[in-house]
């Protein structure tokens, strides 16, 4: 990257620092900031353009629905930022492409290397330790249960935070886009279900009864 570009990735950053701040929903700075370094390292061969890259994952979700449901839309946020340091049209028609390609919600699947970068990094965050800490913490912000007594034969609602486990986040390893991505989200995965077979045997009760014998 010049040094022109760097300027402008540490200024994004310090927007989007004050743009979270007060958000803890899971959607915070931190989850972009793994983001970027994430996707730095998918990056690390160059096979995309890093500083479209570093700036798509800084502002991945910057106009996140859930969070700005005003600016969503026209991705406001991220077009007014892109526009005060003077990111040209072509890369500003580049990144908005990316961010709006990435989110799992979305169901699309990115055209460009960095897009395809950008969309595992995001997806790496939900997965192995700190994919364990934002699902529960979603599902308490989103009042969820942690388990429910049929998780594990198939026989619960579907609802609890286990459940998200089966729905989605072992699903995800299967959903990569680059090698290196999917080598890191199988390490990941292999963490999430030794996790499973710890949680599934500390919680497993078969009949109430047998325990006041
Ligand atoms: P994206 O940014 O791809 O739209 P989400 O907003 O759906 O992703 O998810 C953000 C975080 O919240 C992820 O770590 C995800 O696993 C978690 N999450 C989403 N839905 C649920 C749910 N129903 N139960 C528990 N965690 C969830
Ligand atoms: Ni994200």
């Amino acid at each position: 990257m010049t040094k022109a570009e760097i300027e402008i990735i540490k200024n994004v950053e310090n927007d989007i620092r004050e743009l979270f701040s007060g958000e803890f929903s899971g959607h915070d700075v931190l989850h972009t900031l793994r983001v970027v370094k994430n996707a730095r390292m998918l990056n690390a061969d160059n096979a995309g353009d890093d500083f479209i890259v570093t700036l798509s994952a800084l502002l991945h979700d910057a106009d996140d629905r859930k969070l700005f449901p005003e600016t969503a839309e026209n991705n406001g946020n991220a077009r007014k930022i892109l526009e005060k340091y003077c990111v040209s049209k072509e890369n500003t028609d580049r990144i908005i492409d990316i961010i709006n390609s990435v989110s799992f919600s979305s169901g699309k699947i990115p055209c460009s290397i960095e897009g395809k970068i950008v969309q595992d990094a995001d997806r790496l965050d939900a997965i192995g330790a700190v994919g364990i800490a934002r699902c529960f913490s979603f599902g308490g912000n989103h009042s969820r249960p942690v388990y429910e007594e049929g998780d594990f034969s198939g026989e619960g609602s579907g609802d609890s935070s286990i459940a998200h486990f089966y729905n989605k986040l072992l699903k995800l390893e299967g959903l990569m886009n680059t090698a290196k991505g999917r080598e890191e989200a199988e390490k990941r995965t292999a963490f999430l279900k030794n996790y499973l077979e710890h949680f599934k045997e500390e919680t497993d009760i078969t009949s109430l009864l047998d325990l006041y014998i």
